[in-house]
């Protein structure tokens, strides 16, 4: 199930992070609850999701390919499973900033090594990355990614 303060822990953690982002795409948004936490924040919000069942937010029933076209100034993945990398591989072609709270890999990783290197990846596609630890129960870890000056 997951610790039910996500949502609105990450929303605020995201609107602290990013002030100036007035879109956001929440990829892997499941139900659409970070859409509705984010909305409740002033936020544009378009989740993406292949699930057909899910709150009245705007939805786009697909998975985010790169071949999306950009409308978007922030682009986030609460648990994204296996759509972390490809968070991380759209903001550094579109040149977004990112956050992502990795759970689990799409590669058979343990979970620690796997948050490394989802940092890793992040910095090799040249983001500057920082880590914070949301105040939640279960795998916490944030990581932001945003283009070095
Ligand atoms: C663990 S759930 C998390 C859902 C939601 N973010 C939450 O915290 O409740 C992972 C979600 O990732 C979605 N997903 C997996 N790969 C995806 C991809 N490439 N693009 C979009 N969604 C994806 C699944 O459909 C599933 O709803």
């Amino acid at each position: 199930m997951g610790d039910l303060q996500r949502f609105d822990r990450f929303a605020d953690l995201l609107v602290r992070e990013f002030p100036t982002a007035a879109c956001v795409w929440d990829i892997a948004g499941g139900m659409g609850k970070l859409n509705a936490a984010l909305t409740a924040r002033g936020r544009t919000v378009l989740t993406f999701d292949a699930r057909a069942k899910h709150l009245p937010v705007p939805f786009a029933e697909r998975l985010l390919t790169l071949d999306e076209p950009c409308a978007t100034d922030l682009i986030v993945g609460l648990h994204p499973d296996g759509a972390t990398r490809i968070i991380i591989d759209y903001a550094a072609r579109h040149r977004l900033p990112f956050a992502v709270i990795p759970c689990c890999s799409d590669n058979s990783m343990p979970y620690k090594p796997w948050l490394r290197h989802v940092g890793d990846i992040a910095r090799d596609a040249g983001f500057a990355v920082t880590e914070i630890d949301l105040n939640i129960t279960g795998r916490r870890r944030v990581v932001l990614g945003r283009w070095a000056p």
